[in-house]
């Protein structure tokens, strides 16, 4: 496995729209298993494949329950609000309130191909909706209603 680079806001591939995955072969596990270490080792909750460089439909989310594979993500539904402080690994310096649905449905491809489909809320149905921005091109800051500078942990 391999770290990838994480690109920063102001990265044009940040502000693409992200092109569909048609091909599930073993060159897109190694991927997702990169992906998962690279977000592993920058200690973030999420990652997608514009913020290593790479404009394809792909998300690692981990939401406490371990790593989980997007492909090709797309909502069925999205009810209720809720309000929460994200970061950004392609924003490290700031974080902000975002308004988002507090439920959601979302129906993609596993990393074989197969459609699958899952219910979330809380802290995956965040994720989710971040996450997925990131294909669209959008980033947390484009949406928070409140950007802060990131408060560093005070070293001890
Ligand atoms: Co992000």
């Amino acid at each position: 496995m391999a770290l990838l680079e994480i690109m920063l806001a102001g990265a044009p591939v940040l502000r693409a729209n992200a092109e569909k995955v048609t091909r599930f072969d073993k060159k897109l596990g190694k991927l997702l298993d990169n992906m998962a270490e690279t977000m592993y080792a920058a200690e973030g909750c999420g990652l997608a494949a514009p913020q290593i460089g790479l404009s394809k439909r792909i998300i690692v989310i981990d939401a406490g329950k371990g790593i989980q594979e997007f492909i090709n993500p797309v909502f069925k539904f999205k009810e209720g609000s809720c309000t929460n402080v994200e970061g950004c690994l392609s924003v490290p310096d700031y974080e902000g309130e975002v308004e988002r649905a507090e439920f959601v449905g979302v129906e993609y491809k596993d990393r074989k191909g197969n459609t699958k489909y899952v219910e979330a809320d809380g802290l995956l149905a965040i994720a989710l909706q971040h996450e997925t921005d990131h294909l669209d091109g959008i980033l947390f800051i484009d949406k928070a209603s409140v950007i802060m500078p990131k408060e560093k942990e005070e070293q001890q």
